[in-house]
């Protein structure tokens, strides 16, 4: 066996991150040769921070070169060197956890104990992909001809381009990159403009693991710029998006001329139902989780709240009490549950969301003076944008419901299908809730379905293709079908 694994040598986290200047990673290396620097402030203090220098078309092909070259050197590794990689690669995330967390939350204002669990979920996903890549089977297929001897064997489907978001800057890359090493693809990583430090936080502990170099490069700069190469490029055989509709789709056509294969994560509208004979205690405490994590900013946040009726007003005094409890202050703060800080987009969303609710009849319970304190909305109907539409943000919108074919159809009435909840002690109820709403993911008494192991993606508009889970890295594989005449 090769002699990949934890390396000791080179700079710390602490010194690279000194660095005033970052910019992309491309061959192992960081590039920072442009002459325009842009600031990146501190989204916390809006103070200066660091510069970041754009990558240059001729720099974008460059990654691209590194990412084909590695190609046959990721090949030839054996499923139990990647193992050794990706484990390696989950230790030094774990190891510079909280350096890693305190850049996530000055690039992007999450509260510092999220980002810490953040960076938890991330290498997750390495220790996933680590136990996966060992257990990755061809078949061997009983023919119908006596002479025949008909194989199966997985290939890996070549270099990947990945676009991530800024709401979860770490982990969502490293959901997509640890499934395409585990798989032999080398990747380029165009992160969001908004949080590019973190990504090359990332790039660091691979590097820091041993993988061979070009297997990960990000190119960090304006998307025409880096699209305009990758997408019309025919050595890119897949995009993985997380991130808006209409981006996913402007991908997914760009993509259809190589006909590369395409995985997209867009944005949800989950329902969160709440049945009488649910545990009223238990369903308002995870819909305090499904709803304010991230202050509402994540595509599997609850956003429209269907509760049944002879609960609904119990039910709605158990969340008010709950939500007055939540600490909102300064995401570098631990106490802190709600940043102040948040996405300038989720500000006007909010904030539209409640005039619309409050022109068309809603009740306002918590007199919110700020868009990103917790603010519920009751009265609800499907009319109204907080129902049509994801809010993002920290804003809770009740309605009720009086039967399960009316909750069915409350739920399902979306053109979204990412995350959904529900809440039932009935094992009828919940069996036949898991089959009939129309989402990816179902979580059942649960608000926090996502982990390595569970498979994440959606349906309808919320996109396709599924992330980490066992289906995770044969996304990343094409089969190989073997005929042999004996
Ligand atoms: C998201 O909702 O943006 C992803 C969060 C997750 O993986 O749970």
């Amino acid at each position: 066996m090769r002699a990949y694994g934890l390396s000791t040598n080179g700079t710390n986290m602490q010194s690279f991150l000194e660095n005033e200047t970052f910019g992309s990673f491309i061959s192992n290396e960081m590039i920072t040769s442009s002459k325009e620097l842009v600031d990146h402030p501190c989204f916390v203090s809006k103070k200066p921070w660091k510069k970041c220098s754009y990558i240059t078309r001729n720099e974008v092909q460059e990654a691209l070169s590194s990412a084909k070259n590695a190609s046959n050197d990721l090949k030839s590794l054996t499923p139990y060197e990647k193992r050794q990689l990706l484990f390696a690669t989950a230790h030094h995330l774990r190891q510079n956890k909280d350096l890693i967390a305190e850049v996530i939350t000055r690039e992007m204002g999450k509260p510092i104990l999220e980002s810490l669990g953040e960076v938890l979920y991330a290498a997750s996903y390495f220790d996933w992909f680590a136990e996966e890549v060992v257990r990755v089977y061809g078949l061997s297929i009983p023919s119908r001809s006596p002479n025949k001897k008909l194989l199966t064997s997985y290939e890996p489907v070549g270099p990947c381009y990945f676009v991530t978001p800024w709401n979860f800057p770490l982990s969502m890359a490293g959901r997509k990159i640890s499934g395409a090493l585990a798989a032999s693809c080398p990747c380029i990583n165009k992160p969001c403009l908004e949080a590019p430090i973190s990504k090359l936080l990332l790039a660091y502990c691979i590097k820091k693991a041993g993988w061979p170099s070009g297997s990960f490069n990000v190119a960090i700069g304006e998307h025409d710029v880096i699209n305009e190469v990758l997408l019309p490029s025919k050595d890119i055989k897949k995009v993985s998006f997380t991130g808006s509709v209409s981006v996913g789709k402007y991908l997914y056509k760009e993509s259809a001329e190589t006909l590369k294969k395409v995985t997209l994560e867009l944005g949800g509208n989950a329902p969160f139902i709440v049945f009488s004979d649910a545990n009223q205690v238990k369903a308002a405490d995870e819909l305090i989780v499904a709803k304010f994590r991230n202050t509402g900013q994540t595509c599997v946040c609850a956003n429209r709240i269907l509760v049944q009726e002879d609960v609904y007003e119990d039910f709605v005094e158990k969340i008010v009490a709950r939500a007055k409890l939540l600490k909102v202050g300064n995401p570098l703060d631990k106490e802190t549950q709600l940043s102040m800080h948040t996405h300038p987009s989720t500000e006007k969303k909010v904030k539209a969301h409640i005039e619309d609710a409050i022109k068309q009849g809603a009740k306002r319970h918590l007199n919110s003076k700020a868009h990103y304190e917790p603010e519920i909305l009751t009265e609800v109907t499907p009319d109204m944008l907080c129902f049509k539409e994801e809010t993002f943000g920290p804003l809770v919108s009740i309605l009720s419901f009086k039967t399960v074919e009316e909750a069915i159809e409350l739920a399902n009435s979306t053109e979204y299908g990412l995350a959904s909840y529900v809440f039932t002690s009935n094992l009828k109820t919940a069996h036949k809730m898991a089959d009939s709403l129309d989402f990816g993911m179902v979580g059942i008494n649960d608000g926090l379905p996502s982990a390595a192991e569970f498979p994440f993606g959606g349906v309808k508009d919320s996109g396709f293709g599924r992330e980490g889970g066992p289906s995770g890295i044969y996304e990343f594989l094409y089969t190989k079908s073997i005929s042999m005449k004996l």
